[in-house]
């Protein structure tokens, strides 16, 4: 009941402040904003040094790249109306914003990117209680 009840409270919580999406990226791979622009609409990227830069422009189904930085890395998919980009950097975290110049809601993903890493190597160090593990994983940079 304890947890109905909670998650029941999560619920409302997260719609009554919803944040934005949160959306996990590799360095070197791409990500797609999953928010369709239908014909015309803006994807605007915010971080800690940039408030609110129009990126990408969407209008009456052309798109056009706005933004020195991600030309080139961001497409916008006609089929599917939505944002990606590519060959993703550190510096790429932050939010973004998909607008909708059709009156419909527009959608905020709050992007971090991560350094890859192999899958962990786990051993165990110590097998009698307390057991102890030791997890190592390797970077790639
Ligand atoms: C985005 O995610 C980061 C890391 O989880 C967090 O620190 C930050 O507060 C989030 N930003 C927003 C606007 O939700």
């Amino acid at each position: 009941m304890k947890i109905i009840i909670c998650t029941f409270l999560l619920c409302i919580t997260v719609s009554v402040f919803g944040g934005p999406q949160e959306l996990n990226g590799i360095v070197g791979k791409s990500i797609e904003f999953p928010a369709a622009v239908e014909t015309s609409g803006n994807l605007i990227y915010s971080s800690k040094a940039n408030a609110g830069v129009t990126i990408g422009d969407v209008t009456d189904g052309y798109f056009t790249p706005q933004n020195e930085k991600f030309r080139d890395r961001l497409q916008w998919h006609s089929s599917t109306g939505h944002f990606s980009l590519s060959e993703l950097k550190l510096e790429d975290s932050g939010v973004y914003k998909v607008e909708k110049n059709d009156g419909q809601k527009s959608a905020s993903f709050n992007l971090t990117v991560w350094i890859p890493v192999s899958k962990p190597h786990v051993m165990v160090t110590h097998n009698k209680y307390p057991c102890k593990l030791m997890c190592t994983v390797e970077g790639q940079e």
